[in-house]
């Protein structure tokens, strides 16, 4: 009896010790700080400490955030949701969170976000971390949806990097005033539009590294131009170093300060350029590369004329070969025509009434005037001797 009392007293102080902290998760007591790092969680589990400041959940199977998943922890201000393969994020999923500065959801696959899901009354937010968040470029829709009606007037940093991002409407971040860094980094974007960072008046960080751009249209540098001092960082993009780089050459020259990595530029295309750094180019050479593809045109071209030159020779070889072949059916024809000539030339000699073998003197003064009237180039009176040739031989 006394050994199970015993028994029971312990397994009651395991109890206690373990209903604050849930089975796969740490619960540091001094820091206030709870993380749950794949425990094969596959949702916010309620056993957690109510007075927790920090709450990291990676790497488990966490599909949707619901209003109530956060179960009273009023106090949390940084919470991180990293790769949980999350899908969905309903109305006032962290509305609970009234003290919350950073919010991490990197490394999820986003597909439904309410229009409601950042709201949080009192705007608490800084920090959104929506690194690799978005299940595809479509889920961007929704995002700025609820970016706005999330009302995050105090959001001092948005990290959209790695999304797949290719085009942001204008006005994307206007909702957004307080903004200060903004990374776009790792995405698919080709081309900034004026209106693309409209409202940012604040912004200091701009991250454009790793995008598709070939090319940074003057609407675009205008754009860019609008945020002021703001630092922009446009390096690792596949540059076009054609005649239309020149302005953005010389753009980036007059507003160094504000490209952050202006030697980090470096021409993609076209191969003669690749690796220049795109600052270089007008003082490299005063002319012009030509148009973007200009070079692939060129070789296209080329080839189509080589191709053009062996099908015509092809056809002229078979032209020779068939006259080759029925040169007696030839030799027979010119020998018919020479003597329809002659019949015709006959009546003419009538009229002029020349004496003496007619047919030859007319043929020969014939052809006299003939050459006499358009002088043809060498080969060419060589050729109409040689055609006739075989008439003299008939005759
Ligand atoms: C949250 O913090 C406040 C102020 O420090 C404190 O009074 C309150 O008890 C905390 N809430 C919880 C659930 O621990
Ligand atoms: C994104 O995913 C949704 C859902 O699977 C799909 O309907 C949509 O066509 C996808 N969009 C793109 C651009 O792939
Ligand atoms: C870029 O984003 C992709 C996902 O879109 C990710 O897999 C990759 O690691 C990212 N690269 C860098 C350098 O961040
Ligand atoms: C830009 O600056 C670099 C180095 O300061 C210089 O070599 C280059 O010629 C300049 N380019 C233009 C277009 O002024």
């Amino acid at each position: 009896v006394e050994g199970g009392l015993w028994c029971g007293v312990v397994f009651q102080e395991l109890c206690a010790c373990c209903a604050e902290c849930a089975v796969g998760c740490q619960c540091m007591e001094d820091t206030h700080s709870v993380r749950c790092v794949s425990a094969s969680l596959s949702r916010i589990p309620p056993a957690l400490p109510k007075n927790t400041l920090s709450l990291v959940i990676r790497g488990d199977q966490i599909h949707q955030i619901h209003q109530n998943c956060f179960n009273g922890m009023e106090n949390i201000s940084t919470l991180e949701l990293t790769n949980n393969g999350i899908m969905e994020l309903g109305s006032h999923a962290f509305s609970e969170l009234r003290v919350l500065r950073r919010l991490d959801l990197s490394e999820n696959r986003l597909v439904l976000i309410h229009p409601e899901a950042f709201s949080i009354p009192g705007s608490p937010l800084q920090q959104l971390i929506l690194s690799g968040s978005l299940y595809n470029s479509t889920s961007v829709t929704d995002l700025i949806t609820a970016l706005r009606w999330g009302a995050l007037s105090s959001l001092l940093e948005l990290d959209l990097s790695g999304n797949r991002l290719v085009l942001l409407p204008p006005g994307s971040f206007s909702p957004l005033p307080s903004l200060r860094d903004l990374s776009l980094a790792n995405n698919s974007l080709v081309a900034v539009y004026s209106g693309t960072f409209s409202g940012l008046e604040r912004l200091r960080d701009l991250d454009l590294r790793f995008n598709a751009f070939r090319a940074v249209s003057s609407e675009a540098l205008r754009e860019l131009e609008k945020l002021g001092q703001a630092r922009v960082l446009l390096g690792q993009n596949p540059y076009s170093c054609s005649c239309e780089a020149q302005e953005f050459s010389r753009w980036i020259n007059s507003s160094s300060s504000q490209v952050g990595d202006a030697d980090k530029l470096l021409c993609g295309s076209p191969d003669e350029l690749q690796g220049v750094p795109v600052r270089m180019l007008s003082s490299r050479s005063p002319g012009c590369y030509g148009k973007a593809n200009a070079g692939e045109a060129d070789v296209t071209l080329q080839t189509s004329y080589v191709f053009l030159g062996l099908v015509l020779g092809f056809v002229g070889m078979i032209f020779l070969l068939v006259i080759y072949l029925n040169r007696r059916d030839i030799e027979k024809w010119v020998t018919d025509l020479h003597a329809a000539c002659r019949d015709v030339l006959e009546g003419y000699h009538y009229r002029y009434e020349l004496d003496s073998d007619p047919r030859l003197r007319n043929l020969s003064a014939n052809s006299q005037h003939h050459l006499r009237s358009e002088p043809l180039p060498p080969h060419a009176s060589s050729d109409a001797r040689t055609t006739q040739i075989p008439s003299d031989v008939t005759l």
